[in-house]
């Protein structure tokens, strides 16, 4: 049986791969991505194309790229409450998106 803590994570990516299928200019965006590595693992199987972004707070993207350096999420620090919050990742990658907010 799945770990009951990831379900709602599950779900958040599950449609993932079938999405990116239809749309291999998609950009995948994790808002409050923290330390999550479920979207690099995903990466592998979806088309190379696919665009991979995350939004934390600054000292979350910190920690981020001190423990988890390279892979292919692109990490912005901005908090969510901010205006202008998503300014970076629009401005980094266009095309459909599938948004995956965690920031709770
Ligand atoms: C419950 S954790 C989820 C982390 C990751 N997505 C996961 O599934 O493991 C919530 C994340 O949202 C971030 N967060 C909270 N408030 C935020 C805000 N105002 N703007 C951006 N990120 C925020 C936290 O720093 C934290 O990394």
């Amino acid at each position: 049986m799945a770990d009951p803590s990831n379900r709602a994570a599950a779900h958040g990516l599950s449609g993932v791969p079938a999405f990116a299928a239809r749309h291999p200019d998609a950009v995948v965006l994790s808002v409050g991505i923290g330390l999550d590595t479920r979207a690099d693992r995903l990466a592998g199987r979806t088309p190379s194309t696919v665009r991979w972004l995350g939004v934390d707070l600054p000292e979350v993207v910190r920690l981020r790229r001190e423990l988890l350096p390279g892979g292919p999420t692109r990490v912005f620090a901005a908090g969510i409450t901010d205006p202008g919050w998503a300014d970076g990742p629009a401005a980094a990658a266009q095309g459909p998106c599938w948004c995956w907010p965690r920031a709770s």
